[in-house]
């Protein structure tokens, strides 16, 4: 792979008594979408605002284009678009306003200007509302405004922190569309996100993030492979006691097999979580039958990110923030 657009080594940064990044080191290449992915609070942010030349790291290496930020931030920053996670649009000002007043930040020439704010526009579906005050665009469209402005200069790099927080299911498509649309033109995408979703549809690779420290790197696939822990749904006929008593002696049945690593249960539906399907399947559906117990349904799913943030962070990612909180 060609040499990295950013590389991160060592990066270590507190505030007060809150270690927000405890000593990371992560690299994203042109033309791919790394995702930092981790719960609130696990130092994201805190990471992107470092790349940006906002906040100064307590120690550790941050490289850009080639250029340390810390020792050449102009050039650094030269490289970079970045968007952060709150909106910025000033709601006075037009859609057009906001493109010419960054089009100038990024000293952009006359000769390009007209074009690249034209693509903007185009490239976040803004033509035809460039004379709209923010404030009278939807919390959507200014988002992509946001986008639109932080990419003008088209940077090599791009930083986006949480780019569809809070944003309703189409325009999380949209925002996901334009940042397919960026990958394919070649820049290096380090994309902030707490949802697991996005990371599995857009990034080629993943590095998770938990506490300010990195616990797992690797393609999303990749990651959910080494799992090895394929996840069986069993759900037991009928809804009544009687059937929650059969799904617990299943539970219990089960716990006995070498390939069924852990199940849980809730009233009739069982979570088996074992080696193997091609193995754990029939051996899951024999048990049963053995006991007497009829199933309604049974399948099979690969694990998803929340296992793996499960598997190596210690605990569910839905139990969210807990740095310093
Ligand atoms: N300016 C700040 N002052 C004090 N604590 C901060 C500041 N910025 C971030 N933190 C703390 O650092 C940790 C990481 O925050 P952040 O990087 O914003 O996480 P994320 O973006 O992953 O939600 C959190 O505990 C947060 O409260
Ligand atoms: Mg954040």
């Amino acid at each position: 792979m060609s040499a990295p657009l950013v590389r991160i080594d060592g990066l270590k940064k507190s505030f007060g008594d809150v270690v927000a990044l405890a000593g990371i080191s992560l690299q994203a290449h042109a033309g791919k979408i790394f995702g930092l992915l981790g719960p609130n609070g696990a130092g994201k942010s805190t990471t992107v605002k470092i790349l940006a030349g906002l906040i100064v790291a307590d120690s550790g290496s941050v490289e850009i284009a080639g250029r340390d930020v810390f020792k050449e931030p102009a050039a650094a920053r030269a490289a970079i678009g970045y968007v952060p996670q709150e909106v910025t649009v000033d709601p006075y000002l037009t859609a057009r306003e906001h493109l010419d007043f960054y089009a100038s930040l990024y000293h952009l020439p006359e000769t390009v200007r007209e074009t690249r704010i034209r693509e903007a526009l185009a490239l976040v579906g803004l033509v035809g509302q460039e004379q709209r005050r923010a404030r009278r665009l939807s919390g959507g469209t200014k988002k992509k405004l946001d986008l639109a402005c932080g990419l003008l200069h088209r940077p090599p790099v791009i930083l986006l922190d949480e780019p569809s927080l809070g944003l309703d299911v189409q325009v999380r498509h949209d925002v996901w569309n334009h940042v397919l649309e960026l990958k394919r033109q070649g820049a290096a995408i380090f994309l902030c996100t707490n949802y697991m979703d996005e990371a599995e549809r857009l990034c080629d690779e993943i590095a998770i993030i938990d506490r300010g420290g990195i616990v797992a790197e690797g393609a999303p696939e990749e990651l959910k492979g080494r799992l090895n822990r394929d996840i069986v749904a069993v759900e037991v006929a009928g809804s009544n006691h009687h059937h929650a008593d059969s799904a617990a002696a299943l539970e219990r049945a089960l716990a006995d097999l070498p390939v069924v690593r852990e199940a849980r249960r809730e009233g009739t539906r069982l979570k088996v979580y074992v080696e193997g399907r091609e193995t754990a399947l029939p051996l899951i559906v024999e048990t049963a039958a053995r006991a007497g117990i009829s199933v309604q349904s049974i399948t099979y799913s690969r694990p998803g990110l929340d296992e793996v943030f499960l598997h190596y962070a210690g605990r569910a990612f839905s139990e969210g923030a807990t740095n310093g909180a």
